[in-house]
């Protein structure tokens, strides 16, 4: 009770003070190992009752010199173990990127209809990109496109667009198709606020006996609402793209002027959105379809435009210099 009653009043405030008390009553020479070989010596009927109590003054002196080294470590500032570069609690977790979020979610929407995600290469070859979806050798419309060649030779090349998974899906798969192509692709493009080198699309196809121009534009609508809201009108212009016939160019309604027309607009109350088309009957056939059997459509729309119009951002090169305090910003989303 003597060692008891000096260990009670002890009132450590350092590690330093603390490892001198841990000598001094558990150390090789300490009061308690002291005990201890005292015990060896006693009368065996008392041994029983000692050694109890030893053993419980023993575990007093460790718990609290813990509880003492608890105390004296989060009271610590100046502590050199402390390393102040690691995060503090609760650890922040980062942020899908906003391409993965609305590809995700263009992949949600196109799901409930039917279609199914189908993936190709990013490095191509000439059919693939161009030849198979009807862009005649040396036309024009090649360069529509700036390709990236990737050999000296013509044959390999970065694909421009999605559209080449489309004559992957045809040359693989039975009828129907009904696909959607999400992907990286790539244009020899100076890189600004409006346009960069890398992006992504994603392609829609569907071919089947009897499909029409109205269940494009049908789906193009149901598309519209889902990812912009339900109050969304859309409008098709004609437009060209070589693999389809007749081609439209659809715009959606700007939902921050309600369609009165503002400087994201343009003034002109409508955004561009997508192509789209009737897949032209020699794509059918060049890819071995029954063009006289089969109908389809295809759209395409760059992934980057849509996060664009949905966040509001206002310059493309962000979505690729992985600035945290914008990527932070789809925290929540
Ligand atoms: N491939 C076209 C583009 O990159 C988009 C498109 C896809 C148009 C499918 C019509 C049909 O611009």
């Amino acid at each position: 009770s003597e060692i008891r009653e000096r260990f009670n009043n002890l009132n450590p405030k350092s590690r330093e003070d603390l490892e001198k008390i841990r000598i001094e009553f558990l150390g090789r020479n300490g009061h308690v190992t002291k005990l201890f070989e005292e015990f060896k010596s006693i009368p065996s009927e008392l041994k029983r009752e000692f050694g109890k109590g030893l053993n419980t003054l023993k575990t007093e002196i460790q718990n609290k010199i813990q509880e003492w080294k608890s105390e004296i470590e989060s009271n610590s500032t100046s502590n050199v173990d402390i390393d102040i570069t690691l995060q503090e609690y609760p650890i922040s977790f980062g942020s899908r990127h906003p391409i993965s979020l609305v590809k995700n979610e263009l992949i949600e929407i196109f799901k409930y209809l039917g279609f199914t995600v189908y993936e190709g290469p990013e490095i191509e070859d000439d059919w693939h990109v161009f030849s198979a979806l009807n862009f005649p050798e040396e036309h024009p419309a090649r360069d529509m496109q700036d390709t990236f060649f990737i050999t000296k030779g013509p044959d390999v090349l970065l694909r421009t667009h999605t559209s080449s998974v489309q004559v992957r899906s045809m040359e693989k798969e039975d009828l129907p198709i009904r696909v959607i192509c999400p992907g990286r692709v790539f244009r020899n493009e100076a890189i600004s606020a409006r346009a960069h080198c890398i992006f992504h699309q994603i392609e829609g196809l569907y071919i089947d006996k009897n499909v029409s121009f109205a269940d494009l534009k049908q789906t193009l609508l149901y598309f519209a609402k889902e990812m912009f809201g339900t109050d969304t009108k859309i409008r098709l212009r004609p437009s060209y793209f070589p693999f389809t016939e007749p081609s439209a160019e659809m715009d959606v309604s700007c939902k921050l002027c309600g369609g009165k027309g503002c400087s994201v607009c343009k003034y002109t109350g409508w955004l561009e959105v997508l192509g789209c088309g009737m897949v032209d009957p020699n794509v059918l056939e060049l890819n071995g379809i029954d063009s006289k059997k089969y109908s389809g459509f295809a759209f395409g729309m760059g992934i980057e435009r849509i996060a664009m119009l949905k966040y509001q951002v206002k310059d493309l090169r962000l979505y690729f210099e992985n600035d945290v305090r914008f990527l932070n910003q789809f925290k929540n989303w």
